[in-house]
């Protein structure tokens, strides 16, 4: 903002006459504008945008993500205002690393980042195409390269996911992974900002895989953590998802639930799947509640029965 904005505990002095005191309220408005418009909240309010940070904003925690993607946001929103100002804006690199377990929401993030990056004119289609080691991997010598090249030229103007990316370093030099690995090096820079490329996967063989690449750290500038998430993130979590379906926990079955959790999530920590895992054991619900209802009822339903999840829905396995 403008070198004239005062530090804010000079704003309380004293104010010694009638003309410096207009000046000093002007400063304060001043500042009270700059104030404004450099709070971390400030979000687009309307368009598409607006729809994209909402989406973001209901997702439960990932509090570092958030922030991430209003840092770009605004590096964003900033150059365009340096390209119309007749100022130099500098292209930056937006290749990633989403490190973090299963279900964490790596997945459900690239594609909202992918539809913030079209929003916002840095990718011409904004689509998004994952794939895994299988997809990029060939079976014979130049198979690899074919296959690579191919996907990256789908994934002009998008963004290309690569998940558990660290596989393909598994066999060593001698491997058709390494083949794939270069290949995207050099598709990323022959292609600069045509796309972006995210790589994803298990915290501790990602950074074992940057380790063992050299030359990747680098091009991938944004590095994300994904944690788990607490138990009660995870009621929560299971709470909106029964809402976007219409149904309801009830207070017996979130207890229940909250008890699973913590079990579960002590006993396979390695395996514990997160928002997946919540989201498939709701689905099982629905479909035991389902059954229940049919067989208790020979009549239709009240609404509310039809969308309470009772704790007897929710079948765990000892
Ligand atoms: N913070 C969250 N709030 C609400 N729902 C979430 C959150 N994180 C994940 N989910 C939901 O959990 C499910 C799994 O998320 P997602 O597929 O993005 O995880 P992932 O990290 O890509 O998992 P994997 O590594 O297994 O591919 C999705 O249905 C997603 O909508
Ligand atoms: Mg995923």
């Amino acid at each position: 903002m403008s070198g004239r904005v005062m530090p804010k505990n000079q704003r309380s002095n004293p104010i010694p006459s009638r003309q410096i005191s207009i000046v000093l309220r002007n400063t304060e408005s001043q500042m009270a504008e700059a104030d404004h418009q450099t709070s971390p909240k400030r979000t687009p309010q309307e368009g598409p945008l607006s729809e994209i940070f909402k989406e973001l904003n209901q997702m439960v925690g990932l509090e570092n993500v958030k922030e991430l993607v209003h840092e770009i946001y605004a590096l964003l929103q900033v150059s365009q205002y340096r390209t119309e100002a007749g100022l130099l804006s500098n292209s930056h690199v937006y290749h990633m690393i989403f490190k973090g377990n299963p279900g964490t929401g790596k997945t459900t993030v690239a594609r909202i980042i992918a539809r913030m990056f079209h929003a916002m004119g840095v990718l011409s289609k904004g689509h998004f195409i994952e794939v895994e080691r299988a997809d990029l991997v060939g079976e014979y010598i130049g198979h690899t390269a074919l296959k690579t090249r191919e996907l990256m030229k789908k994934a002009m103007g998008g963004i290309l996911f690569i998940d558990e990316a660290y596989s393909l370093a598994r066999g060593g030099d001698k491997d058709f992974g390494k083949e794939a690995i270069d290949c995207l090096v050099k598709g990323m820079e022959d292609r600069k900002n045509d796309f972006i490329l995210i790589l994803a996967g298990y915290s501790e063989e990602m950074e074992q895989f940057l380790a063992t690449n050299p030359g990747l750290p680098s091009r991938f500038p944004i590095q994300v953590d994904f944690e788990d998430y607490s138990i009660e993130q995870l009621i929560q979590i299971s709470e909106i998802m029964a809402k976007d379906r219409e149904y309801v926990l009830l207070t017996q079955t979130l207890a229940k639930l909250k008890q699973h959790l913590a079990e579960e999530k002590t006993a396979s920590w390695r395996a514990f799947s997160n928002a997946r895992y919540v989201r498939n054991l709701l689905e099982k619900a629905i479909r035991h509640q389902a059954v229940r209802l049919l067989s208790q009822y020979t009549v239709t339903p009240a609404k509310q029965e039809l969308m309470s999840i009772r704790p007897e829905d929710l079948k765990l396995k000892k």
